[in-house]
């Protein structure tokens, strides 16, 4: 299958600095591979209604923002959450489009989690912070994301930066950009999976 990469841009304003980063590293995909770029602030999701244990959550029309998530979602090899660290995870916008898998998860005949696992998750953020273990949180939330849906996790790419463009100062950050996308994405495992006994 060749690939497809989605963009989910969770910034809440344009062309900030974790767009600019996230550009960066796309620009070096191969011309083959396919690239998707939503932005999250244009395509408001409602709010994530738990009807999981009421009734079946129902397929939403493609002609809506939340179908539209949902069918480039599934279009997708390779889903890129570039969100911006808010708080030490990513931003309301794209937390409130992770927060509906669990209800595409409970669509009858979609079999949603069977067809994401194996395709690779991987995060872009910018931050204000200039310790970047501070994103722990951030990555973590993505690749325990990951692990529950059986997907691969390429891991995070950080830089840093506070008002828009600050992102293109952070050398360190763009040189990571280059081979971001090369690395190699493992299946995602919870800790306690890959924790060898005591
Ligand atoms: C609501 C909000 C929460 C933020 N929380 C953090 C944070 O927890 N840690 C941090 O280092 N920076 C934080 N920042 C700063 C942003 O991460 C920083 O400005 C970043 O460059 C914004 O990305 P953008 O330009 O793509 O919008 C926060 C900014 C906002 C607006």
């Amino acid at each position: 299958m060749s690939r497809r990469f989605l963009f989910v841009l969770g910034s809440a304003r344009a062309e900030g600095n974790t767009e600019l980063l996230a550009r960066r590293a796309a620009e070096q995909l191969p011309d083959d591979v396919g690239q998707r770029w939503i932005d999250l602030s244009g395509q408001p999701l409602p709010d994530f209604e738990d009807l999981r244990h009421d009734s079946d959550h129902v397929r939403p029309p493609s002609d809506t923002p939340l179908g539209l998530l949902l069918d480039a979602t599934l279009e997708a090899t390779d889903i890129v959450i570039a969100s911006p660290v808010y708080w030490y995870s990513v931003s309301a916008q794209t937390k409130r489009y992770l927060d509906h898998w669990s209800g595409w998860l409970r669509i009858p005949g979609l079999d949603f989690k069977a067809r994401m696992a194996g395709r690779t998750l991987w995060g872009v953020a910018a931050l204000a912070h200039e310790e970047l273990s501070v994103a722990d949180p951030y990555a973590g939330t993505l690749r325990y994301s990951a692990a529950y849906m059986g997907m691969r996790f390429g891991g995070v790419l950080l830089g840093n930066g506070s008002k828009p463009g600050d992102v293109l100062n952070d050398t360190g950050a763009l040189t990571r950009a280059k081979t971001f996308f090369a690395q190699d994405a493992p299946l995602a495992r919870f800790p306690y999976e890959t924790a060898d006994a005591a």
